[in-house]
């Protein structure tokens, strides 16, 4: 069974429900196993039990969230070492901008290099419900090409 991992980073709970939001999508999906997990709590041991990963997390101050970097950051050397090339995708959760954030995640997996398999998401603003069915999308859309081996 395809297994993918979400991992999230959320200061103020943002991140928190629309990655929960995309986990929802993703168990859409039959044939899959979702595991949902805040950045601190992973490294690279859980990638390589992995076939997808979503990165969910906040533009802070032009650049990715501390959490979300710190765990790319933790991840990037071993993950070439274990030759890992896996298909991610991106959400990004931003007042009013979020391009220095996917700008830098997009910078440092291609350095892994892991694969982009969904166009990266970019949600501005409070989470309302637009949103959080977007997030759901997002997940169940890399789920399903897991499981059809899209990617
Ligand atoms: C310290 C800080 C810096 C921020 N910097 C930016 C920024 O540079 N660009 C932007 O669009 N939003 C910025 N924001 C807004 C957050 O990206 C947005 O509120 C997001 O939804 C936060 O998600 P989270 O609380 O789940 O981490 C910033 C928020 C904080 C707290």
């Amino acid at each position: 069974m395809k297994r993918l991992i979400i991992a999230y980073h959320s200061q103020s709970g943002a991140c928190a429900q629309l990655s929960h939001a995309a986990l929802r999508g993703a168990q859409r999906e039959a044939g899959i196993q979702v595991e949902r997990h805040r950045a601190w709590d992973i490294g690279a041991a859980d990638l390589r039990a992995g076939d997808g990963l979503l990165c969910v997390t906040a533009e802070n101050s032009g650049a990715l969230s501390g959490g979300m970097k710190d765990f790319l950051d933790r991840v990037f050397y071993p993950a070439i070492n274990l030759g890992l090339v896996l298909p991610y995708g991106v959400l990004i959760s931003a007042g009013n901008d979020g391009r220095g954030a996917l700008a830098q995640l997009q910078r440092i997996l291609s350095g892994v290099p892991f694969t982009p398999a969904a166009e990266p998401l970019i949600l501005r603003g409070d989470v309302c419900e637009e949103h959080l069915s977007k997030a759901q999308e997002l997940g169940e859309g890399m789920a399903t090409g897991l499981v059809m081996g899209i990617f």
